[in-house]
């Protein structure tokens, strides 16, 4: 079961940035279907990980991208990456430290909404912004 679909109701209209969201949808998906299946723990802890290291890339990326085009909006959308990485960096302490604690289902389909919503609402701001200035790479 896929939790989350990419369409063009997702795109920023700048390629590289959709081509990493994709990745973080099907990553986030992957997560999701482990869990469906039962997979090990260790197993979706892999994929967790790897899903934490492609976002932190992410941001980096779209937070330089913000910087190089004086985006003035750049210190809340930060803030509000920092904020996801917070989240997901105290549910794996919990899940490691005590697995009975946390909903790893729950927290999959925090991860599909924050991904949908962070990308219509702030994302777009500063894909509109750089398009306003005729910039689409
Ligand atoms: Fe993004
Ligand atoms: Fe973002």
């Amino acid at each position: 079961m896929v939790l989350v679909v990419w369409n063009d109701r997702f795109s920023t209209g700048i390629p590289t940035v959709d081509d990493q969201h994709k990745t973080l949808f099907a990553t986030v998906n992957e997560f999701h279907e482990g869990l469906v299946a039962g997979r090990a723990k260790d197993q979706l802890a892999v994929t967790l990980a790897s899903l934490v290291d492609y976002t932190v890339k992410h941001f980096q990326a779209e937070e330089d991208f913000m910087k190089r085009h004086g985006f003035d909006g750049l210190p809340g959308h930060a803030g509000e990456h920092r904020l996801l990485l917070e989240e997901v960096s105290t549910f794996k302490a919990k899940w490691t430290q005590d697995p009975a604690s946390v909903r790893p289902m729950e927290v999959a389909r925090f991860l599909g909404d924050w991904l949908t919503h962070h990308i219509q609402q702030m994302d777009f701001q500063y894909a509109k912004f750089l398009k306003d200035k005729g910039i689409t790479v």
